[in-house]
């Protein structure tokens, strides 16, 4: 949306990958207070958002959204202002449909706003809501099957032929029109996060018009596993033109900090996404987190990436098949990063050719350890380890390749 918010992707906490539905106000405010007392809010971590299981099962006798009393026995919106005196963000969540996808004992369901959404978006804003993620179960939307490739693991090279449903019939979803409306409509700033799972071509479902961020798949889990990312990371391929300022990709929330993957992935994970100008939600429990992965969220140099103020996306430049990646994309201080992802399962010695992103030289700076490489001309060779990533600024004066050697991949033409 164009609307001057979420100028860069929002950074913050929402508990639904190490919680899921099950939460109480204690968890969000030791979450805000962790925030602060690890040095996240510091970096640029500011929302803490609610996800499902806050909601009360029915509206009051006035139509109005209720929240749930037992689990919330101080109220929501002592809870954003407790949030808004740490000096931070505050975000809820809804559902644009009867209920949210919460199921309670397999029978009630937490409430959703449709039908309510005027009613809903005042009293989100009254409540001091900075922030909105709105889900779609029940909400009586085309149903689809989000775009999955054929391919589940990197044996092929990625071709246009591998989007089998790149061009499901879908059509916008009016009930997020709606609520981006009734929430414009009470002049309060509220990030509009559209949680419809695969939102697939800005052409038809025009997603940058309607919220600041849409997912692009299914949830990255619980569990977190290298086969999700895997596959989120495949589904961004010809998404990665239509983020901007005011609208971004949102490749789900981080499993940084979880279990099921190795601090390794975890660390491909967060660069990739940061280097796609995904939102990061971290979404794992700050009470216990381990030193490997607090570093990892709070790398500087990585999280730069994410917040730079062009706003332009890596895209995927060239898959060398069932062995590596490359992505690139440019920053707004000219020079350009290159994320280069290792698919294989062991430590092994990785040649990135500057060629594939273009160039034939540049100065490099490894953004993870900060270290300066020097020029580099031609290529780089660097030890990976399984699964792991090398993220390079390529700066200084950029000699370009005489023949470039990466394809675009160019969703237009598929
Ligand atoms: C959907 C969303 C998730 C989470 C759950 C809550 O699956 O995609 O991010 O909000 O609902 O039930």
């Amino acid at each position: 949306l164009n609307d001057g918010l979420a100028r860069t992707p929002p950074m913050g906490w929402n508990p639904y990958n190490a919680f899921l539905c099950s939460t109480t106000e204690q968890q969000y405010r030791t979450a805000a207070q962790k925030l602060i007392d690890l040095g996240l809010s510091e970096v640029g971590y500011q929302f803490v958002n609610l996800d499902c299981g806050w909601q009360g099962k029915a509206r009051n006798a006035s139509g109005g959204f209720t929240w749930d009393t037992t689990a919330f026995p101080s109220g929501i919106p002592a809870l954003s202002t407790f949030i808004h005196n740490l000096g931070l963000k505050f975000g809820v969540y809804s559902d644009g449909g009867f209920f949210s996808c919460d199921f309670v004992g397999g029978t009630a369901h937490y409430i959703g706003s449709l039908g309510h959404e005027t009613s809903d978006a005042n009293s989100f804003a009254a409540w001091g809501a900075d922030y909105l993620k709105y889900d779609n179960c029940y909400s009586g939307s085309v149903s689809y099957t989000p775009p999955y490739f054929k391919f589940r693991s990197p044996l092929h090279a990625v071709s246009p032929t591998d989007f089998v449903n790149f061009n499901p019939p879908i059509q916008i979803e009016p009930h997020y029109v709606t609520m981006r409306d009734a929430l414009a409509a009470t002049n309060r700033p509220v990030i509009f996060s559209i949680c419809e799972w695969g939102v697939q071509d800005p052409a038809r479902w025009p997603a940058s018009a309607v919220g600041h961020s849409w997912r692009i798949s299914n949830d990255i889990g619980p569990p977190a596993s290298w086969d999700n990312l895997f596959r989120i990371i495949n589904q961004v391929v010809p998404l990665t033109q239509f983020a901007g300022p005011g609208g971004w990709n949102d490749l789900d929330m981080l499993e940084v900090g979880n279990s099921g993957l190795t601090t390794v992935e975890q660390q491909t994970h967060f660069a990739f996404w940061a280097a796609v100008k995904s939102p990061l939600l971290i979404s794992t429990d700050l009470t216990r987190i381990a030193s490997n992965s607090l570093n990892i969220l709070k790398n500087n140099r990585i999280i730069a990436l994410n917040q730079d103020r062009l706003g332009k996306s890596i895209s995927f430049k060239r898959r060398y098949t069932n062995d590596h990646d490359i992505w690139s994309g440019p920053l707004a201080d000219g020079a350009f990063v290159a994320v280069i992802i290792n698919w294989q399962n062991s430590r092994r010695s990785l040649t990135f050719n500057l060629a594939d992103v273009g160039l034939s030289s540049a100065d490099a700076t490894d953004l993870i350890s900060g270290s300066f490489l020097g020029r580099i001309n031609q290529s780089h060779t660097a030890v990976l380890e399984p699964h792991g990533v090398m993220v390079l600024k390529l700066s200084g004066t950029l000699t370009p390749s005489p023949q470039p050697s990466f394809q675009f991949y160019n969703a237009a033409s598929s």
